[in-house]
């Protein structure tokens, strides 16, 4: 392996370092976090309400500035006026569905994609591949308004891995989904990361985490309290279930 290919697999997709996001009224969000997410891994990020998972995430997007700190994608610098490269390697699928009401379901994809730099041609087909991927075909020419609430988080994913990032950032994308969508979704985002996409995600389903993630990282109050595999934190906190490590390390 040459030493530029040693230098890319070791770079993380993810690095946070020391980030600081204070909001008005004396809320600390973020306080000082630090965070690696390694290339290729399929990682939890978890924890209360309030926490910081969004604040951080939407930071790493570029939708938040942080107040302080270092956040690289892929060794890229992710903040201010030089982050903007950054945005085309990561998708993003937010927790808040916010979609527009005025644009079909294939153009809301497509216009997706040309914002993301592809070509008209090139957006098109990828749109028409999400939809059938996610089994939303039919309602190609619905208004996003009309969808279904299980309908809207799959248009989301498809709007987030249209423009085939390598970092796929999921803010609880399995929140509010019925059982079949839940293991659907599942079973799709573990493709995705055996074809080598990294996968960060938030969720407050426990059981999820423990499934799907080959590490995991608590945060509490804005830092991370804890990380490492599932194994290793139950075996270190001596408890039988991630959710007893969860009430351990930030449960009220
Ligand atoms: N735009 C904002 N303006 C003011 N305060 C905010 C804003 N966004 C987040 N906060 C505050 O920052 C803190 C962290 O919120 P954040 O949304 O990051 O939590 P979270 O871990 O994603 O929680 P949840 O599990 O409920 O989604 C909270 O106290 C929240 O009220
Ligand atoms: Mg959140």
């Amino acid at each position: 392996m040459s030493a530029d290919a040693r230098a890319a697999e070791s770079t993380p997709a993810l690095r946070c370092r020391g980030v600081h996001k204070r909001f008005p009224h004396d809320v600390i969000a973020l306080d000082g976090l630090d965070l690696e997410v390694p290339a290729g891994s399929f990682f939890g990020l978890l924890g209360p309400n309030g926490a910081g998972k969004t604040t951080l995430i939407r930071s790493v997007v570029g939708l938040n500035e942080p107040d302080a700190g270092e956040i690289a994608v892929f060794g890229h610098n992710a903040l201010g006026p030089g982050g903007a490269p950054t945005r085309r390697i990561v998708g993003y699928a937010p927790q808040e569905i916010a979609l527009d009401k005025f644009v079909q379901v294939q153009q809301l994809l497509e216009l997706h994609g040309r914002y993301f730099g592809l070509e008209r041609r090139d957006a098109r087909d990828r749109a028409a591949e999400m939809l059938e991927q996610f089994d939303l075909t039919n309602k190609a020419r619905a208004y996003a308004n009309r969808l279904s609430g299980g309908m809207r988080r799959r248009l989301l994913l498809a709007r987030a891995l249209l423009h085939r990032p390598r970092l796929v950032i999921l803010d609880e994308p399995t929140a509010g989904v019925d059982i079949e969508l839940r293991q659907d979704l599942w079973s799709y985002i573990r493709r995705l990361h055996a074809d080598g996409t990294t996968i960060l995600l938030t969720t407050h389903y426990l059981d999820e985490a423990d499934e799907l993630c080959e590490q995991v990282a608590f945060i509490r109050d804005g830092r991370i309290a804890a990380e490492g595999e599932p194994d290793q934190l139950r075996e270190r906190f001596g408890a039988p279930r991630l959710e007893d490590v969860y009430l351990q390390l930030v449960g009220r």
